[in-house]
């Protein structure tokens, strides 16, 4: 009799726990599906860089490259080309036999083919990589291969040793991936050299009349980096000038006021005017580098920057950006940028790199040169062509050892692919910080929360096995 009570109450209280989990787990999605429509907005919008967008083109350049292959081989037997099974629906392509260099690969979104003995790699794309329904058992020659050029905000359990490590092949923002995406937000070197926006020091110093040393776009208020912490804490000693929804305190003109022109010339003329741009980046991961770092650098402004802690490897030279992480407090920082506002030729120091056109760091002119994809160039694969062919010369590579009798190459992801550390808040003076907002906080414990889910996940698939979400959330909450 106690016992069945005990059970009772062990079952009515982990009803509760599960419920109140529920709850938080719900919240976080209805805020993140909130941020990410905000973000996939705007960024569609400040660089027609979304998967959305580039749907069409990456259709576009099937029908080019591939139609001919494809009417060609139209009885292709489809036993003799491996098999790359898109788990998460990103290419919308039904089936398309690819042409990577002298490999052909068939891709496709459709899941029948799960069982099909050519299937040899399933593609996942990060944001989309759900505990629901992946493609277990895992077969021997089943490789995994994942695509994420997105900041942790959008699936925190990636980030962690346990399920980065379930995959064969990466594509991130990690120079440590198999195909690096860091520079996936600069189109070229000529950008960044280009003076089109740039506006003279003298003139700079004239609007300095009507215009804040400093200024700050951004839409996506209380983001993981904690950005506008600071930025309101150093709007205390210096005067910026905030167009977005945060922390805004200057209107754009009319007919910039809708975010689709973001990427608008006028825009561009607008804050191009500016000494400083602050350019902070939503999550504070290595390498994880926006448009938000570039684009003050093609405008010729001097980014003001937070966010990757390895950035100075892609600085396009030594004196070209100030970094927030040397000062120790939004004062000191403050103070050297009224310091460079007042003596023309500190500040020139910085823009020197642009005017003479030099860009001294290799690291980032071999990035360029080397990467086999383009950004917003119609002449160049895009990034996820890029992806499925990397994959898919891999797979053949190991096929051909395979038929010489020789054992395959291993291929495993390293946490280093994907990795960023804890979010943290800021802690100024304590009068001015406002109370942990809900959605502050709710980064950090959201990031504890996806430790604990890379841990079952890891446990579920080394399984190998089906599960269910509720034996995954099972295992979440376990203890
Ligand atoms: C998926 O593939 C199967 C054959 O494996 C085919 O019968 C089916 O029509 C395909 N579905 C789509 C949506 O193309
Ligand atoms: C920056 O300066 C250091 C030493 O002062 C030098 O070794 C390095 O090559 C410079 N980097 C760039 C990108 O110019
Ligand atoms: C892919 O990863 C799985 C799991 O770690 C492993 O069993 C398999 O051998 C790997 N495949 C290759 C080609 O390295
Ligand atoms: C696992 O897969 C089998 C066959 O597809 C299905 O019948 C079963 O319901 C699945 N189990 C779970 C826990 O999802």
């Amino acid at each position: 009799m106690v016992r069945i009570q005990r059970r009772k109450l062990l079952a009515s209280c982990l009803c509760v726990t599960a419920t109140v989990f529920l709850l938080v787990t719900l919240q976080v999605m209805v805020e993140l599906g909130k941020f990410e429509r905000k973000e996939f907005k705007s960024s569609s919008l400040q660089d027609g860089h979304t998967k959305m967008e580039e749907a069409p083109t990456h259709l576009n350049s099937f029908l080019k490259k591939e139609g001919l292959t494809f009417n060609r081989k139209r009885k292709w037997e489809l036993d003799s080309y491996p098999i790359m099974l898109w788990w998460s629906p990103l290419t919308g392509e039904t089936g398309r036999l690819g042409q990577c260099g002298a490999d052909a690969c068939f891709f496709t979104i459709n899941r029948t083919y799960l069982h099909h003995h050519m299937t040899k790699a399933f593609l996942f794309y990060g944001t989309d990589f759900n505990i629901d329904s992946l493609p277990l058992p895992r077969k021997a020659h089943h490789d995994w291969a994942v695509f994420h050029e997105e900041s942790p905000k959008n699936n925190y359990k990636l980030f962690h040793k346990p399920v980065i490590t379930l995959f064969n092949y990466t594509a991130t923002f990690s120079r440590h991936s198999h195909l690096p995406l860091t520079t996936q937000y600069l189109e070229s070197i000529e950008v960044l050299k280009s003076l089109r926006y740039l506006v003279p020091l003298q003139s700079k110093n004239k609007l300095r009349k009507r215009l804040a040393p400093l200024v700050y776009v951004q839409s996506d208020c209380d983001p993981p980096s904690d950005r506008d912490s600071y930025v309101r804490e150093l709007m205390t000693y210096i005067e910026v000038d905030s167009y977005g929804e945060c922390l805004r305190n200057k209107d754009l003109p009319q007919q910039l006021k809708n975010p689709a022109s973001m990427d608008a010339d006028g825009f561009y003329r607008i804050i191009a005017q500016y000494k400083f741009i602050l350019a902070f980046e939503n999550a504070v991961c290595d390498d994880y580098i926006t448009e938000k770092f570039w684009r003050p650098l093609k405008l010729g402004v001097v980014p003001v920057y937070y966010g990757s802690p390895s950035i100075t490897d892609w600085l396009p030279s030594n004196k070209s950006a100030i970094l927030v992480s040397e000062f120790s407090h939004p004062r000191e920082l403050a103070s050297y940028i009224r310091r460079l506002d007042s003596d023309d030729r500190l500040y020139e120091a910085y823009v020197e790199w642009k005017l003479k056109g030099e860009i001294s760091n290799q690291r980032l002119l071999t990035a360029l040169r080397e990467r086999k994809w383009g950004v917003q160039d119609v002449n160049q694969d895009n990034y996820i062509d890029a992806f499925e062919c990397m994959v898919c010369t891999k797979v053949w590579a190991n096929i051909r050892l395979q038929e010489k009798g020789l054992p395959p190459k291993r291929w495993e992801a390293e946490d280093t692919h994907l990795s960023c550390p804890e979010p943290t808040v800021f802690a100024f003076s304590p009068l001015r910080t406002p109370p942990l907002s809900s959605l502050r906080e709710m980064w950090i414990s959201s990031f504890e929360q996806s430790k604990k889910e890379a841990q079952a996940l890891r446990w579920l698939v080394d399984r190998n096995q089906n599960f269910s979400s509720q034996e995954f959330w099972g295992l979440v909450f376990k203890d």
